[in-house]
């Protein structure tokens, strides 16, 4: 009995799933719970606020075993944990930023093993105004959807985030009024990044340029004494 359903995600993005039993919506619940939890720490380490990493990691690493999977999940599940563990052992928004990366790329592992995949919706395009929040909101955009791709496993998302991120970076008078030169050259870097990320081809060329990525989102919202909002 198998009916499409659509069921909203906690974060406010809907997927589509054929659900064929009462254990696999649970399956379902249970991954759209994951993926609020990995996406909680995603938000909270690019916002640059490493206290607020730890209560869903903590969850992360407590969570029940996967309801009604069948076959190879153990070593998949352990290493989502041992990866949450490294989250909630960060001492760093460095160190964060970097598990952050591994545990979307232990979600991937598990899907490719399931051959899971369009977890995700397309989603409208960011705004292509002038000015700092503009920009800002381009960026989360990417960050996001190179998420998904991450998570997924997608290169086609992956990529489509990592091109838009791929734009002039703003000089040091647009940033922010006490934009220094770390400032401004952190600015660069997420662009350099941008542009190596686009020739990630593997999961674990993703984690690389990702775990960097929001290293240096997070590094340049705590220069500026900042935590924007990225919700
Ligand atoms: C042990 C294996 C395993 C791990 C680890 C895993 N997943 Fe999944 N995931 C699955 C399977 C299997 C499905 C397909 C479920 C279905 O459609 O019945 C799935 C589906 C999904 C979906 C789509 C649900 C839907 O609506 O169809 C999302 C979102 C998701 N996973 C997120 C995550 C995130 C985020 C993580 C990492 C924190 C993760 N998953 C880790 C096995 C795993
Ligand atoms: C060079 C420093 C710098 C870097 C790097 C940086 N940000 Fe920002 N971010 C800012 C500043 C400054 C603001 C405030 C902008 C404003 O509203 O004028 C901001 C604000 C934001 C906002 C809130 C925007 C709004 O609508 O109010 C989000 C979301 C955001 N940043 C995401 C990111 C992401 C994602 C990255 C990494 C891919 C990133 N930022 C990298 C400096 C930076």
């Amino acid at each position: 009995m198998n009916s499409k359903i659509r069921l909203p995600l906690l974060l406010g993005i809907s997927v589509f799933v054929v659900a064929a039993s009462a254990a696999d919506k649970q399956l379902v619940v249970h991954m759209h719970e994951h993926y609020g939890l990995v996406t909680a720490i995603q938000k909270a380490v690019i916002a640059g606020n490493l206290e607020a990493t730890k209560a869903p990691a903590r969850q992360l690493v407590e969570r029940p075993a996967p309801p009604g999977l069948e076959g190879n999940w153990q070593p998949f599940d352990d290493a989502m944990r041992a990866a949450a563990q490294k989250a909630l052992d960060a001492t760093s928004l460095e160190k964060a930023a970097e598990a952050t990366a591994e545990l979307g790329n232990s979600c991937a592992n598990c899907h490719v093993e399931y051959g899971v995949e369009d977890q995700f919706e397309k989603q409208a395009k960011p705004s292509f105004d002038d000015g700092a929040a503009a920009h800002m909101q381009r960026h989360m955009w990417a960050a996001d959807r190179m998420w998904e791709g991450l998570i997924a496993p997608s290169r086609k998302i992956w990529k489509k985030g990592a091109n838009q991120l791929v734009e002039t970076a703003l000089k040091p008078h647009e940033i922010h009024p006490n934009a220094n030169r770390n400032v401004a050259r952190m600015e660069r870097l997420v662009h350099g990044i941008a542009a190596s990320a686009t020739r990630k081809k593997d999961g674990e060329g993703r984690v690389y340029s990702y775990g960097q990525l929001l290293a240096t989102c997070a590094a340049c919202h705590q220069e500026l004494g900042m935590s924007p909002s990225t919700d």
